[in-house]
């Protein structure tokens, strides 16, 4: 044990998740790289000045609680929780399966759920304060996002999950946020550029061009441009910032 504060990240083995994981290493976390894709976590936490990586499936409930309760067993304290894995998979509205509904669901907020209700249970224990951020998306704010229905739905709902949560737990000085990115180059991105594509008709670089051209600040964002957001979310500088859902996109859509 030592005094760093400690900080979990799920779906860190890849894209946004990898950058949250090394920016909040890189401010003095001991960082635990939570991913279903565990040589993916292995890989991310070999980089890192302090941290572990962990096999988590976010869809399991009881994993994910055993697993907080190893981390605090080991480490006796949790003081930062980022709910950040999550899945797409693009289909016309007419075409998504119940199964793919589902899965969505239980991955990008069944997943957040869990996630946060476990950190949520062990922050309360140890009498401390604690973050946990939730990465919902651009299409947690508006269904314009084509072929993504399921994953529209699944982003909104982990906005209002994100609301009732800080409500709850303000009394235990535990602050929720979520950040919103909009087009972000990481493996999910070049998945969806294939799909949209396709479904379109055209080329993954038209889609990409058009992509850049919806976004005044006039490029594809970085997962470090999202990781630096969380990073603030997740410091004092954001101490009395609670249930906001936090855009980051450029200007791609602004409320
Ligand atoms: N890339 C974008 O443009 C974009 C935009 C807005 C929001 N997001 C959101 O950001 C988050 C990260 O996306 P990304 O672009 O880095 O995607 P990515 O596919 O590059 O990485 C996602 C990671 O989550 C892991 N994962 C998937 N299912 C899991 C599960 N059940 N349990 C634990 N880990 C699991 C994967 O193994 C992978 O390492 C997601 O929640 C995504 O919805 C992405």
């Amino acid at each position: 044990m030592n005094n760093q504060p400690l900080a979990v990240v799920t779906g860190a083995g890849s894209g946004i998740g990898a950058a949250i994981a090394t920016e909040l290493s890189r401010r003095g976390h001991y960082v635990v790289v939570a991913d279903i894709n565990e040589d993916a976590a292995e890989l991310v936490a070999a980089s890192l000045s302090a941290g572990e990586a962990m096999r988590l499936d976010v869809t399991n409930a009881d994993a994910v609680e055993q697993a907080v309760q190893g981390i605090v067993a080991s480490h006796g304290r949790l003081d930062v929780w980022v709910s950040n894995a999550g899945i797409s998979k693009m289909e016309r509205f007419v075409d998504i399966s119940p199964a793919d509904l589902a899965r969505t669901f239980e991955v990008n907020t069944y997943g957040v759920f869990y996630c946060g209700q476990s950190a949520a249970r062990a922050m309360i224990a140890l009498h401390r304060p604690g973050i946990i951020v939730n990465t919902a998306s651009m299409a947690a704010k508006q269904g314009k996002a084509p072929f993504l229905a399921d994953y529209v739905a699944s982003k909104f709902a982990v906005l209002g999950l994100t609301q009732a949560m800080a409500l709850e737990l303000a009394p235990h000085q535990i602050r929720v946020n979520s950040v919103c990115p909009g087009f972000v180059a990481t493996p999910m991105q070049t998945r969806e550029l294939a799909w949209e594509a396709e479904l379109r008709g055209t080329t993954p670089d038209d889609v990409r061009q058009g992509w850049i051209n919806d976004t005044p600040l006039a490029r594809l964002q970085t997962p470090e441009d999202v990781a630096k957001v969380v990073a603030f979310l997740a410091s004092d500088d954001a101490a009395f910032l609670t249930g906001e859902a936090i855009s980051v996109n450029g200007g791609a859509f602004m409320d």
